[in-house]
């Protein structure tokens, strides 16, 4: 069977990671999380004191940092490594999402992303979740998926996420964060949010985790079938 590239992008926490690794288990495909990077970017500017507005300091950082994934059995996907650390619990923080947005909208922070993704996708067989990815980092993918749901239960979904770890947290701060990365990420000059114009949209307000990744499965299969038997 040929392999081929799926993209999933959409608004924050609108449960595109759930699908593409719901969807990468089924097919036996490569799962990024294009997220987890800006968000790891995001923990080593905090952590060096880096301003994200300062391209020189930007630059200089970049050259630090090394990002890779690390398969973890108990949750039965891919954890990321800062620097050889695993840093996957530290970078859904709300510090790191504050600022997340500002600092993925560099130029040079797009441009190091951007790059190290597309490597990823060279053997295809992939299903890559983030903003851009069906715009920027793989317009030629056979399958894009741009991931819609009511904005009151994003916020409900990641409310009940974020309080399990985090007891002081309210709706209203998670509320206002996806509010403001949506703002941010839709307006940015670099790859900004954007549905691509041959992308399908997948409303899953109402849909459970199994009906989206019975629609998303067989649109999977359809090209995967159409491009075996050309
Ligand atoms: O919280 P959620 O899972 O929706 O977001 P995420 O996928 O972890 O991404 C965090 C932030 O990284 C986004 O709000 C964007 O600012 C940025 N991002 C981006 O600019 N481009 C991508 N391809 C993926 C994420």
């Amino acid at each position: 069977m040929e392999k081929i590239i799926i993209t999933l992008d959409g608004y924050s926490s609108c449960g595109k990671s759930t699908l593409a690794k719901q969807m990468a288990r089924a097919l036996n495909y490569i799962f990024i999380d294009s997220g987890a990077m800006y968000r790891a970017i995001t923990l080593y500017f905090i952590e060096n004191g880096i301003d994200y507005l300062d391209d020189a300091a930007v630059k200089a950082a970049l050259t630090k940092i090394h990002l890779a994934f690390d398969y973890n059995a108990s949750t039965g996907s891919s954890d990321i490594l800062l620097n050889g650390r695993n840093v996957e619990n530290d970078i859904r923080e709300m510090r790191i999402s504050q600022l997340v947005s500002d600092v993925a909208a560099n130029q040079y922070v797009r441009e190091f992303g951007v790059a190290q993704q597309q490597q990823m996708g060279l053997q295809k067989g992939i299903v890559m979740d983030g903003r851009d990815i069906g715009t920027t980092v793989f317009p030629q993918a056979e399958l894009k998926i741009f991931v819609t749901a009511d904005p009151s239960i994003r916020v409900a979904r990641r409310y009940l996420e974020l309080s399990a770890k985090n007891p002081g947290i309210t709706k209203e701060e998670v509320q206002a964060n996806l509010a403001m990365r949506d703002e941010i990420d839709s307006n940015r000059t670099f790859s900004p949010l954007r549905k691509a114009a041959d992308a399908i949209v997948l409303d899953n307000s109402h849909l459970t985790r199994e009906e989206q990744l019975t629609t998303a499965l067989q649109w999977a299969n359809e090209k995967i079938t159409a491009m075996s038997v050309r």
